[in-house]
């Protein structure tokens, strides 16, 4: 039985007192998120890692981002065993904002995904068709080479621990959300190609979110779709207030 989760991705908002102020008031959400069966957990700035890890450590804690190689000349970024060293076991890869602003490639993803898995973490690992793909019919494809590519290489156990998030890039912080058929069609697809590579088993294991315009009001729709196990999250992760509601709509 896979277990729900809810993902809240901040992306670039919160200071890092912010960011201590939501893990504070968090506790008492993680505790009766738990108590339901539902694993709750945030992706702060680099930034607020260390100080939510602090004040709410039973809080799953990602990064938006990280390096491949363990450590050297690479100006700006930040890598594993830096992660690791404050204790933050999970990390976003793929998001659509680092794809379209920052070049990453399904071939950066799939080295970023070994990394983690060779250093025991969790990776959510984002992919989804832009707008101009899904006009044009080319979702499938999108997704295929997206998961096919970023999972290259990884072993059936890797996967059976890993998280791949849906999110439809035209949906993401639009309102626009994608229908509760097409999130299904998807998330179903994607276990599809995973059981072709890595078999049963471990598509049975991996968990599949879908993100994108997610909100209090849609998400019990979302997670009542067999095959998604939560929900990654922007703008309704914000507050701790619009977290509980998600939580509370799930039950
Ligand atoms: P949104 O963002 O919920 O604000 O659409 C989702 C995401 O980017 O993960």
């Amino acid at each position: 039985m896979r277990r729900k989760l809810l993902f809240g991705n901040w992306k670039m908002n919160k200071t890092r007192e912010e960011a201590k102020a939501f893990a504070e008031e968090a506790k008492e959400l993680d505790r009766f998120a738990k108590a339901h069966n539902i694993d709750i957990g945030v992706a702060p700035t680099f930034l607020s890692l260390c100080g939510v890890r602090k004040v709410n450590p039973d809080l799953c804690v990602a990064a938006q981002n990280c390096h491949f190689e363990d450590h050297g000349a690479f100006t700006g970024e930040i890598s594993i065993p830096m992660l690791l060293d404050l204790g933050v076991t999970w990390c976003l890869i793929g998001h659509s904002e680092r794809r379209t602003y920052f070049g990453e490639t399904n071939e950066a993803c799939n080295k970023k995904l070994k990394a983690l898995f060779a250093n025991n973490m969790t990776p959510i690992y984002c992919v989804g068709e832009t707008l101009a793909e899904f006009e044009a019919n080319k979702t499938k494809d999108v997704i295929k080479e997206q998961v096919l590519v970023g999972l290259e290489g990884l072993t059936k156990e890797n996967v059976k621990k890993l998280v791949i998030a849906y999110e439809p890039v035209w949906s993401i912080g639009t309102g626009k959300n994608a229908s509760t058929t097409i999130a299904e069609d998807i998330c179903g697809y994607i276990r599809e190609l995973v059981k072709g590579v890595f078999g049963e088993e471990a598509s049975e294991e991996v968990r599949i979110l879908y993100g994108g315009s997610v909100k209090p009001e849609n998400v019990k729709a979302y997670l009542g779709e067999k095959d998604v196990d939560g929900a990654l999250v922007g703008g309704a992760s914000l507050k701790v207030e619009s977290f509980r509601q998600l939580i509370e709509n799930i039950l």
